[in-house]
């Protein structure tokens, strides 16, 4: 049998760089060497924004579209809606058992992002919890690779200890997935921050038009220590020259703009010019595939109901053998 990959993203708004590096990329390239699952995630996404689920619909739709986009291939990959596999409901329901609050307590990604957030009223459970709800997307589909931004990784961990705890007292049904990282953990925001992140406004997103591209890109922040052109920089964590690492195929240029900025002989703006038009040569074919599917709505609705549809048929067989090893097939029923 194939080996699987799942993997997936909540359903907030558009894919961004930072998806791109982080998981994008390898789902792309590992797309015809394993059976893969792409979960949009919404009720992961309801979690933290339950008092607006009327943006769900959109969202789960714009997302589809940059998976598209980027370049999955529909008639090999599944795009799998979360809301509509009931049975990932019901077996987060039976691991909820297997995971102790004080576990749920320490994970480090909901501490951070139960920081960011300042939810008012409290952390609500549904939010406190979805490392569970998680790791039953992950082992629902028997999946084995999970590529994954580095801020998922203590989900991943989750999931193998549940495998684990699963496999052993019940009946070795469930497959403790591995994460893969992207080319670089994270891809810093234009801001120079530690990520992208929508809220933090330092996004380039895969949909973006040239004009808005161009405005982030000569904006972006470089070597803080840097006055004037004439002054030797920083290559090193700067995050224009991290860019032209990943996004710009013309290796030569990028060492002789990194030569050139180290010795003061290149200003700011040739050095963002140069990262914008290697950035625009990526997106362009993005966009322009964006634009294709975005034309034919009908159609991605139908990629999307084909890939959901697969993958239930998958989930529904893990929970006959779930149910069974956990003596759940009752003779009545
Ligand atoms: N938590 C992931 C994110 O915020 C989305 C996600 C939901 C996911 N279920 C998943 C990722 C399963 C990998 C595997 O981006």
């Amino acid at each position: 049998m194939e080996k699987r990959i799942l993997t997936g993203d909540r359903p907030t708004g558009p894919l961004h760089l930072g998806h791109y590096v982080g998981s994008l990329q390898n789902r792309v390239r590992l797309q015809h060497d394993y059976d893969t699952y792409i979960l949009i995630a919404d009720i992961q996404a309801l979690t933290d924004n339950f008092e607006h689920p009327e943006k769900l619909e959109a969202n789960v739709f714009e997302v589809a579209l940059d998976y598209l986009a980027v370049g999955l291939d529909p008639e090999r990959v599944k795009i799998v809606v979360q809301s509509m596999v009931p049975e990932l409901s019901e077996l987060t329901t039976y691991f909820m058992n297997l995971v102790t609050v004080a576990t749920l307590e320490r994970n480090p990604t909901v501490k951070d992002e139960i920081k960011q957030r300042n939810f008012k009223r409290g952390v609500p459970v549904g939010f406190w919890s979805y490392p569970i709800s998680q790791a039953a997307d992950i082992t629902i589909f028997k999946a084995e690779l999970v590529p994954v931004g580095e801020d998922q990784l203590p989900m991943i961990e989750q999931a193998r200890e549940i495998v684990r705890r699963f496999n052993s007292l019940y009946a070795r049904v469930l497959v403790e997935p591995r994460a893969m990282l992207g080319q670089m953990a994270r891809l810093p925001g234009t801001d120079g921050g530690a990520k992208m992140s929508k809220s933090l406004g330092n996004c380039i997103y895969l949909g973006d038009p040239p004009e808005t591209v161009r405005k982030r890109v000569m904006s972006m922040f470089t070597d803080p220590t840097r006055i004037h052109p004439t002054d030797p920089g920083h290559v090193e964590g700067n995050p224009v020259f991290t860019y032209h690492d990943v996004f710009n195929p013309d290796k030569a240029e990028v060492d002789d703009l990194k030569e050139r900025y180290r010795k003061g002989t290149v200003g700011d703006v040739e050095v963002k010019r140069k990262l914008f038009s290697a950035l625009d040569g990526f997106l362009s074919p993005i966009r322009e595939r964006r634009a294709e599917f975005a034309a034919q709505p009908a159609r991605v609705r139908e990629i999307i109901m084909d890939g959901t549809r697969k993958g239930r048929a998958v989930a529904q067989s893990t929970m006959d053998e779930v149910r069974a090893a956990m003596k759940l097939n009752y003779k009545f029923g």
